[in-house]
């Protein structure tokens, strides 16, 4: 942590290979510093919210050391234009309960963060919260988003259709998205995530707009499978790549009061289940190929965050089994950005600061 530090206030993934603040990063890695007793864990959030729009929205990325660089593809100079998941809210409550002194504008930036989600990007068909791009899904290229992916899906060719959908985005004044251009998701993952950080904020007393999200937690409902066992996306235009079996689709456990399914598929080998985490992408699903990128690898986040909704529902073994995973994922890894299911071989940056969330407990029960 100390080595990706950068000076204008916030912890880069990795110095070499993603020198920029990233939002979700960011709010895990304030929870890492909380765990070290180290204050930078206000002041990561405080740098996080220094670039949020009027509209409440917070960029997904940030650029401290050539600000200018960003206006290319952006056209936002030292931000992105697009956001990822709001893990602030999390994070925020989570510095609260452990006694911290949280500055209040930053709770109001982050209930304002929230309200943009909640109301601007809710998919009046389906109440569920659009995405606009894949990448602010923080889940790059997961299989759920293949109906955009070229027919070759090489490496450069997908990253130039996902430039091509930031070109698709009509812009407002200030370089910031008007609305969806060529991709528009109402995403089962990314609007759990928006309903499980404002139920966080509303946890320690911070009002978060209850009303809707108790409208997105419901919407959430008739997206259950019970044939796949996980929810799914209603992709416009590709109900095959909404189906996709990712664990991003079982994220409505951590805010679903009665959810129809548990955490056996995430932990058998034969599913996602493997020695250092859960798989993203199931292993009989099509997309799944071992060690790649989003298609066969273990995401410390997600390796958390599923760890999380099981111990917030009293699944104490299943907690417990997937924090040991994930503290061995870590350490075989060398700390890396995700790694190899069945040997924990390192994979992307090493070392990569979310990593560290190994080492994040769980407040008491
Ligand atoms: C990759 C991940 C994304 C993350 C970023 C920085 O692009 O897909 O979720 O925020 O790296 O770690």
């Amino acid at each position: 942590m100390e080595d990706h530090w950068y000076p204008g206030g916030f912890t880069v993934p990795s110095p070499t290979t993603y020198p920029q603040q990233f939002l979700w990063d960011s709010c895990f890695h304030s929870l890492i510093w909380a765990e070290l007793g180290d204050r930078r864990a206000v002041t990561e959030l405080e740098s996080l919210f220094s670039r949020q729009h009027e509209s409440g929205l917070v960029p997904h990325m940030g650029y401290a050391e050539h600000p200018e660089t960003s206006e290319e593809l952006w056209g936002v100079r030292g931000s992105s234009c697009i956001t990822q998941p709001p893990m602030f809210g999390h994070a925020l409550a989570e510095l609260v309960r452990r006694g911290w002194d949280v500055p209040g504008d930053l709770l109001e930036s982050a209930v304002s963060g929230l309200a943009y989600l909640l109301r601007t990007r809710r998919d009046p068909e389906t109440g569920l919260c659009q995405i606009w791009h894949p990448w602010e899904s923080g889940m790059d290229d997961s299989p759920r988003w293949d109906a955009w992916a070229p027919a070759e899906r090489s490496e450069e060719a997908w990253m130039e259709a996902k430039v091509r959908l930031v070109r698709s985005l009509p812009r407002g004044p200030a370089g910031f998205p008007s609305g969806p251009g060529d991709f528009a998701v109402p995403s089962v993952g990314f609007s759990s995530l928006v309903a499980f950080n404002a139920l966080e904020l509303d946890s320690v007393g911070v009002d978060s707009l209850s009303d809707d999200v108790h409208a997105l937690s419901r919407a959430l409902e008739p997206r259950f499978d019970a044939d796949l066992g996980l929810w799914t996306d209603p992709t416009p235009g590709s109900p095959q790549s909404g189906r996709s079996l990712t664990l991003d689709g079982l994220l409505p456990l951590l805010v679903l009061d009665d959810p129809p399914v548990g955490l056996g598929a995430v932990l058998s080998p034969r599913e996602f289940g493997g020695p250092f985490g859960p798989s993203y992408v199931h292993r009989e699903d099509p997309a799944f190929a071992a060690g790649v990128y989003w298609r066969g690898d273990v995401w410390p986040p997600l390796t958390y965050l599923l760890a999380l909704a099981a111990r917030r529902r009293g699944w104490r073994d299943e907690a417990d089994t997937l924090v040991r995973q994930l503290v061995a994922g870590a350490e075989v890894s060398g700390l890396a950005e995700h790694w190899h299911p069945d040997t924990g071989e390192g994979l992307g940056a090493v070392p990569l600061c979310w990593a560290g969330l190994a080492i994040v407990r769980f407040p008491p029960e």
